[in-house]
């Protein structure tokens, strides 16, 4: 925490009350974004936050809890979705002191800091009834979500933080979506979880991915996982479905309706489409698939058996590229981000939220610009461990068949696998050896689409000089009377 924004949190407050209001005024702030941090070359989550609020993104879905990024979002104006992994559920669930004590370290502490953090909900667990889990949390979700509650009376926030359940989609099943039930093993669960929520005021949570339907089932026609219109509709009786979205939502609506709350408002946790990795994650998909997601839900349509009623919130899967999850779901798991790690938009979307298209992430500090390459006057026939090894630490997810890296030749391949190892390395020369096979350039080796990325070298301890510390108090006050000015012309 610098002195500066210590000096000027309350300005900062101020203004953010007023740009509140504002937006408001619009009613129109249903798209967030997934914020995930399981990345080699982590943005500061100060940058991510400017990044969030340069394009006016007020609501995001955190994965965790992590003090550090909801530090970085108390005064900034943005509602946040924090969560509770997996793991944790059985000791939640067992233990009322330690849900006491997650309320109390994970919320409390942000919600009474100054400025606090807007925290509004809590995902208990992420998408715990996944059918590949095998139920191994299934049981652990009602009792951590009663101990939760009875946390937040104790701490006075049951009024303001509301408890929820990130769903996959796979929670229900039906072929046409007005006889949509919740899979049989999760009757009774859903039974209680929904009528927990009703009691609460909680919205259903669902994640709902036309992406993992098309990559996984080489029957499923294309245009119907897109919004611009389709050459196989669904017909389900009085009701025609043209893309998988509606139908797949409308499947949910119809599994809530049979257990009698067929009116609970519904959120879409994570919806998105990936860039790298398969031949069907390109950037031309991704773009026409989240552009038109955004504009269906803006248009408030809604589906055929919740006409003019559109999802609550939807929040895009996802903010950033994570080169660190895991690549069992598909090589794409590692390029969901509208941005690149670094903060970059892909492509050019409009969020909807009145800035035009995405705009890039500022002050992102990189490496200096150097990479590392396979040395070209050496014979290579030798480096297929030091290549194996270099991509089971690094990300090699675009080599793969379909990724933008995946035409760059053998040599290439390897010349990617030591510059993604390098650059994870921080540039460390010695990791750039590879037994002599290894060399540092200061060239770009980038080909076409396929990025040599150089790692950033982001932190929030930046020392901030007066000078700096002036500019930021004057561009603030600008700021502010910019937005006076535009409220008072709106009056
Ligand atoms: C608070 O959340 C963080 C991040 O999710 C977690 O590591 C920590 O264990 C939580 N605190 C408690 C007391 O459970
Ligand atoms: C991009 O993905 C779409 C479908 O997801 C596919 O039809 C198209 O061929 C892909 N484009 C390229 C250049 O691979
Ligand atoms: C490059 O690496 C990828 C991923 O390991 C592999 O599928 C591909 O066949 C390689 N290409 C060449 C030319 O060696």
């Amino acid at each position: 925490m610098n002195l500066c924004r210590i000096k000027t949190k309350s300005l900062t407050i101020l203004l953010w009350l007023v740009l509140a209001a504002g937006v408001l005024k619009q009613g129109e702030a249903a798209i967030g974004v997934n914020w995930g941090t399981i990345s080699h070359h982590r943005l500061s989550p100060k940058t991510a936050v400017d990044l969030l609020k340069v394009n006016k993104i007020s609501k995001v879905k955190l994965f965790d809890a992590d003090p550090q990024v909801v530090n970085a979002l108390r005064g900034s104006g943005i509602q946040v979705m924090v969560g509770i992994p997996n793991e944790m559920l059985s000791l939640l669930g067992s233990s009322p002191a330690a849900a006491d004590l997650w309320v109390r370290q994970n919320l409390t502490t942000h919600l009474s800091a100054k400025p606090p953090a807007d925290i509004r909900y809590v995902a208990v667990g992420n998408e715990p009834f996944l059918g590949s889990y095998s139920g191994q949390f299934q049981s652990y979700v009602m009792p951590a979500i009663l101990n939760l509650q009875q946390s937040l009376v104790k701490a006075n926030l049951a009024g303001s933080v509301k408890l929820v359940v990130p769903c996959n989609a796979d929670a229900y099943e039906s072929s046409i979506p007005s006889q949509g039930a919740f899979r049989s093993d999760l009757m009774q669960i859903m039974t209680q979880l929904v009528s927990f929520l009703n009691t609460n005021g909680s919205p259903f949570v669902v994640n709902i991915y036309p992406f993992l339907s098309l990559y996984g089932n080489s029957d499923f026609p294309q245009d119907y996982a897109f919004f611009g219109g389709t050459n196989h509709p669904v017909v389900d009786g009085p009701n025609t479905y043209y893309n998988a979205f509606d139908g797949n939502y409308d499947t949910l609506v119809a599994a809530l309706d049979k257990l009698g709350y067929g009116q609970m408002p519904i959120v879409i946790g994570e919806v998105g489409w990936p860039t790298d990795g398969a031949i069907s994650a390109n950037l031309t998909a991704a773009r026409a698939f989240n552009q038109g997601l955004i504009n269906h839900v803006l248009s408030n349509k809604g589906t055929p058996l919740r006409p003019a009623v559109p999802p609550m919130d939807v929040y895009l899967f996802s903010l950033l590229d994570e080169g660190a999850k895991s690549t069992l779901p598909g090589n794409f798991e590692r390029h969901w981000g509208i941005f690149s790690f670094d903060g970059q938009a892909k492509y050019a979307l409009n969020l909807g939220l009145g800035t035009g298209l995405l705009k890039n992430a500022k002050d992102v500090r990189y490496l200096p610009s150097r990479w590392c390459v396979a040395n070209p006057s050496k014979d290579l026939s030798a480096v297929a461990n030091h290549f194996k090894l270099a991509c089971s630490v690094a990300d090699c997810t675009t080599l793969s068949y379909g990724g933008s890296c995946s035409g760059i030749g053998e040599k290439g391949n390897i010349s990617y696998a030591f510059n993604s190892y390098y650059q994870l390395q921080k540039q460390d020369v010695q990791s750039c050896d590879f037994d002599g096979f290894g060399m540092v350039t200061f060239l770009d080796p980038s080909v076409g689409d396929c990025r040599f990325l150089v790692g950033v070298a982001d932190t929030d301890d930046a020392s901030s000089s007066g000078w700096h510390c002036g500019i930021w108090i004057v561009s603030r006050i600008l700021i502010f009377m910019g937005v006076f000015m535009v409220l008072l012309l709106e009056e």
